[in-house]
């Protein structure tokens, strides 16, 4: 039995005597140890080990004093260096200790700290805790470093005693010194305090994976029409320091190939479990002949490797109408309409009603087809390709003397070949129709005209109104399926 006691009492004692721990200070700093163990019914006191000479309470001038649970240097001093021990006394009368061992660094000059000045590592979502900082009343953080260089950024927010990093990686990891004063007496001194940060959430690439498309596809097309590849890739956990998705055209890069007829965009996202996304559409303003022959292939490259997936282009069977737009939108073109209204109602309210909300496809001069381009054939083939036209009715479009060239052409189509019906839209208040084109005054005895309200500009009439309800009636069916089978 007392046997047995014994040797529990020999492995505590052993237990205390390996785990007498080893503290690291920079010298003519302010620096401070605890004793492991303390509450308010012990008292404690303080020696230095080798000569068992009790260590005192603070007295004037002094550098080194206890203070209940703590030993202060302020500062420390080379000579500083060596063991110290804390005694612990129970109330009854029994009592503990604990030997420490202090070592102080000198300062050297290019080195913002020894190598052993190191807290526990933090291995964290972010937050760095200023290692100590707590022993030290009223300390005030003057400058966080990362492997010795300040911190600085959006990125870092510093609070009292740690600073925060936002979506921390791994190019986070590191040395991290917080540089604090404390003032004491109405000294200030100053304390660093170092510890590693290893980011929790590391960023791991993965196999690059294409989503979309698969490689060797046939995506088909009608030429004249605009067509917007896309490409997405899975890249791995957590944003990736390199993440390419972009596309080439016969093995040449899009971003190479600058005011063509090619424009990429691209985004990133995180879906679930952090997994890394990124995609870049490709858009094709027109797809011409020789787009049939041209390889279109997404590359995406990691830190790990590279992959591809490679598309062509074939034409789709014309079944349906083999019409491309549901309308083609005719409006004064010169800007002399005092509140630019038409132009708005043009590029802005139409598309977003008609082709946002309601489905359909128009085709807008100036959007659509662009200045520089071959106008005359651009506007004759579009206009060839479009269900309906749809004609904004102005006083200025009435008062011009030569019709537009694509007023012209459209008016030829729809009423010569009886090929396009035609859409009056009376944006204005005509009154008397005397001055219009035969053929337009022959259109508006057989059907009429769509009137806009006046209070227009501010408020425009939502989709429902009746306004848009009458041009949704005269508009063609959306024919979604025509769009993705191949029921030729
Ligand atoms: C503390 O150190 C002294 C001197 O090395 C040694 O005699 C003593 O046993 C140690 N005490 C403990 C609790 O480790
Ligand atoms: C502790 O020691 C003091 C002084 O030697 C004595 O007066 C007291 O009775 C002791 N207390 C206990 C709980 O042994
Ligand atoms: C702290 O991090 C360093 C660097 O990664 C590593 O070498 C060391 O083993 C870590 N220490 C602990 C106690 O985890
Ligand atoms: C700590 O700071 C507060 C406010 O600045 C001050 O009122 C207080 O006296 C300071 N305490 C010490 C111990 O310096
Ligand atoms: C504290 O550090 C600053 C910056 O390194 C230095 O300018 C200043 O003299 C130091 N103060 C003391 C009391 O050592
Ligand atoms: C397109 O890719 C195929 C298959 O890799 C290849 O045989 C062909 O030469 C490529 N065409 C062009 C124009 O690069
Ligand atoms: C493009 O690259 C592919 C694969 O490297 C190759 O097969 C093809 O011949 C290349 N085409 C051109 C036009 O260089």
């Amino acid at each position: 039995m007392m046997g047995h006691v014994h040797l529990i009492f020999l492995s505590a004692f052993l237990l205390v005597s390996v785990t007498s721990e080893t503290f690291d200070a920079m010298e003519g700093e302010a620096f401070t140890i605890k004793c492991p163990r303390w509450s308010p019914s012990v008292k404690i006191t303080w020696y230095h080990t080798v000569t068992n000479k009790m260590i005192p309470t603070e007295e004037e001038g002094s550098q080194i004093f206890s203070l209940n649970q703590f030993l202060w240097f302020l500062p420390t001093s080379r000579e500083h260096s060596g063991d110290y021990t804390c005694v612990i006394h129970f109330s009854n009368n029994s009592t503990k200790l604990y030997n420490m061992s202090v070592q102080v660094h000198p300062y050297k000059q290019g080195v913002c700290f020894p190598s052993q000045i190191r807290y526990p590592n933090d291995t964290g979502r972010g937050k760095i805790v200023c290692p100590t900082i707590d022993n030290y009343k009223n300390a005030t953080i003057i400058q966080w470093y990362k492997n010795c260089k300040p911190l600085q950024g959006e990125r870092y927010f510093m609070a009292e005693n740690y600073v925060y990093i936002s979506n921390p990686g791994k190019e986070d990891d590191g040395y991290y010194t917080c540089r604090f004063t404390y003032i004491h007496k109405g000294n200030v001194f100053n304390v660093s305090a170092t510890r590693i940060f290893i980011s929790k959430v590391k960023h791991s690439p993965i196999r690059p994976q294409i989503l979309v498309p698969k490689d060797k596809d046939v995506i088909e097309v009608e030429l004249g029409a605009p067509l917007s590849l896309k490409c997405q890739a899975r890249l791995g956990i957590k944003k990736q320091p390199l993440a390419v998705v972009t596309w080439d055209v016969d093995n040449i890069s899009v971003k190479s190939l600058e005011f063509s007829r090619f424009h990429e965009k691209t985004r990133s996202f995180e879906g679930r479990h952090q997994e890394y996304y990124k995609e870049t559409t490709l858009h094709i303003s027109e797809i011409k002949n020789e787009d049939l022959q041209a390889n279109f292939t997404c590359v995406v490259v990691n830190e790990m490797c590279n992959t591809r997936a490679t598309v062509t282009l074939k034409l789709k069977a014309q079944c349906e109408d083999g019409k491309i737009y549901d309308a083609y939108v005719i409006y004064p073109k010169t800007h002399t309409n005092e509140d630019g209204f038409v132009e708005h109602f043009v590029y802005q309210v139409m598309p977003d009603i008609l082709e946002n909300k309601c489905g359909y496809k128009l085709c807008i001069y100036g959007r659509d087809i662009y200045p520089g381009e071959d106008t005359a054939s651009a506007i004759e083939k579009r206009i060839q390709r479009s269900r309906r036209l749809i004609i904004l009715l102005t006083h200025q479009l009435i008062n011009c003397k030569e019709p537009a060239y694509d007023q012209h052409i459209a008016l030829y189509n729809a009423l010569i070949q009886n090929d396009t019906k035609v859409i009056l839209l009376e944006m204005e208040k005509i009154g008397s129709y005397e001055k219009l084109q035969e053929s337009l005054r022959f259109i508006i005895r057989q059907q009429g005209t769509i009137k806009w309200k006046e209070q227009r500009a501010v408020h425009p009439q939502p989709s429902n109104s009746k306004f848009w309800k009458h041009v949704r009636y005269h508009m063609p069916l959306i024919l979604k399926s025509s769009y993705s089978t191949n029921a030729g």
